[in-house]
């Protein structure tokens, strides 16, 4: 009878082992692939071509989680971009993107990483294609209209720099 009560407890330990590990892995797969984080750079924002870029975000079937204007400060900026630390083009990075007010947003889609980026188009926006967002509303490699997450990992980190759960729908 032990032995009975046993080996129905080993498996009810198993069914919830296994529960937890297929949950977990749900869990692991919503936060790393569907998410993207993206700014409209002050440039694109001032020259009034964030109404664009939204529409551009919709018609790439992308859902607009969370959306906030606000500014950065040359300290936020250094943060946010602390991976280009020591980079050619890191201070003139920093400066221009406290200059003005941004609009960010966290992006959801599968595989929004990947989208995102082929919807904005190549960092510099004379190489980007036509019909893509930095083609559209980019002055220069560095005013490049929008940035976006280059990694899951970095859309995690960058989604948390702006938004925290309560802003996120
Ligand atoms: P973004 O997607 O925001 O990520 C890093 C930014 O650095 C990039 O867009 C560009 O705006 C900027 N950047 C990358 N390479 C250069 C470069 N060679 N000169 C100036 N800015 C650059």
């Amino acid at each position: 009878m032990a032995k009975l009560i046993f080996l129905k407890d080993k498996k009810t330990v198993g069914t919830i082992l296994y529960r937890s590990f297929v949950g977990i892995l749900t869990i692991i797969k919503i936060m790393s692939t569907n998410k993207t984080l993206t700014m409209i750079k002050p440039t694109a924002y001032k020259n009034n071509c964030a109404g664009k870029i939204i529409e551009k975000i919709y018609e790439g079937g992308f859902h607009i989680a969370a959306m906030k204007l606000t500014k950065l400060s040359k300290e936020d900026a250094q943060k946010f971009y602390e991976v280009h630390a020591g980079r050619p083009f890191y201070d003139e990075l920093v400066d221009f993107m406290s200059s003005g007010p941004i609009i960010a947003a966290v992006l959801e889609k599968e595989n929004a990483v990947e989208e995102y980026r082929n919807l904005i188009g190549a960092t510099n926006p004379a190489e980007a294609a036509d019909g893509t967002i930095r083609k559209m509303c980019g002055t220069n490699i560095g005013e490049n209209a929008v940035h976006g997450s280059d990694s899951d990992e970095n859309a995690e980190i960058e989604s948390n720099f702006f938004f925290s759960g309560r802003e996120r729908y």
